[in-house]
């Protein structure tokens, strides 16, 4: 139960944040929604500018005490790959270090963000590994303009796949600086999510039949509501002890991906 918290949601006008928005509601969660349209911050979290309003808004809002942010905003492979290093990386760990004083003013205060299994089923060629390599390096030591650079010669599935993996280990970085300071903070990895983002990727050529590939062994796809659930666990006093963790919601597409993995 999150009742009485909080909560930031970025990209809650639409898909995952419009479902863990409602969730939280539905909870007891006071809920400060953030996105371009439709919310209680609207900023656009793929300028830097855009970030430092946000961070500016919901500490106004929230009186510089939140008890939880999570961060949904993002676009998918199909959209420019600066967009998507700007907005799925930088919109979502500019927002957790800009907040992550009110968290620790905040009651058992968790963030939890969005990744992808992407992050680990995405291939990455040989010929583009230092690139890749070069563009979570820029993006782990916070310097936009050389991973935007490292970025713009690749495709954006694996600028996608790669700026989540980056996501992914800015969580497990953190996790020593943030537990120290009361701070739990976790990254769900969802596979397939029914949400517009995924509509727009069924419907590319190139990438719309490779979505459609991956095997699921729980034979759906996922809905924003599943996803909402676990971010949920993820706030509440059940997950009291769980830090720094990838959680995958994927219906087994990583275990086929990766069995021996572990
Ligand atoms: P969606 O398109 O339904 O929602 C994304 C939200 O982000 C929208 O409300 C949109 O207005 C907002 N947004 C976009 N650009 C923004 C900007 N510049 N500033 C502020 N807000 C902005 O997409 P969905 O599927 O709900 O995606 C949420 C997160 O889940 C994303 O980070 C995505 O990468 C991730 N994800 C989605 C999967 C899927 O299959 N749908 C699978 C794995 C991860």
């Amino acid at each position: 139960m999150v009742t009485g918290r909080t909560i930031a949601v970025t990209g809650s006008a639409s898909g995952i944040g419009a479902a863990v928005a409602a969730t939280l509601r539905a909870d007891g969660a006071t809920v400060i929604g953030v996105d371009l349209r439709d919310c209680d911050v609207v900023a656009d979290l793929g300028t830097v500018a855009g970030r430092i309003a946000a961070v500016e808004e919901v500490r106004a809002q929230s009186g510089g005490r939140l008890d939880g942010l999570v961060a949904c905003a993002g676009v998918g492979p199909d959209k420019p790959v600066a967009l998507i290093a700007e907005l799925d990386y930088f919109g979502t760990v500019d927002l957790l270090d800009g907040l992550a004083d009110d968290l620790a003013a905040g009651t058992d205060p968790a963030a939890t963000v969005i990744a992808s299994h992407s992050a680990t089923i995405t291939p990455v060629p040989p010929d583009s590994e230092s690139l890749v390599t070069k563009m979570i390096d820029a993006m782990l030591a916070g310097d936009r303009d050389a991973a935007v650079a490292a970025a713009e010669p690749l495709p954006g599935w694996l600028v996608y796949g790669m700026t989540k993996r980056a996501l992914a280990r800015a969580v497990r970085r953190r996790a020593p600086e943030l537990g120290a300071r009361g701070i739990r903070c976790n990254a769900v990895a969802p596979g397939a999510v029914d949400t517009p983002l995924l509509h727009d990727i069924e419907a590319d050529p190139l990438l719309g039949p490779a979505a459609k590939a991956l095997p699921v062994p729980i034979s759906r796809m996922g809905t924003p509501e599943d996803v909402a659930a676990l971010v949920r666990f993820t706030l509440g006093p059940e997950a009291a002890y769980l830090h720094g963790s990838v959680l995958y919601l994927d219906g087994g597409t990583d275990a086929v991906a990766r069995p021996d993995d572990f």
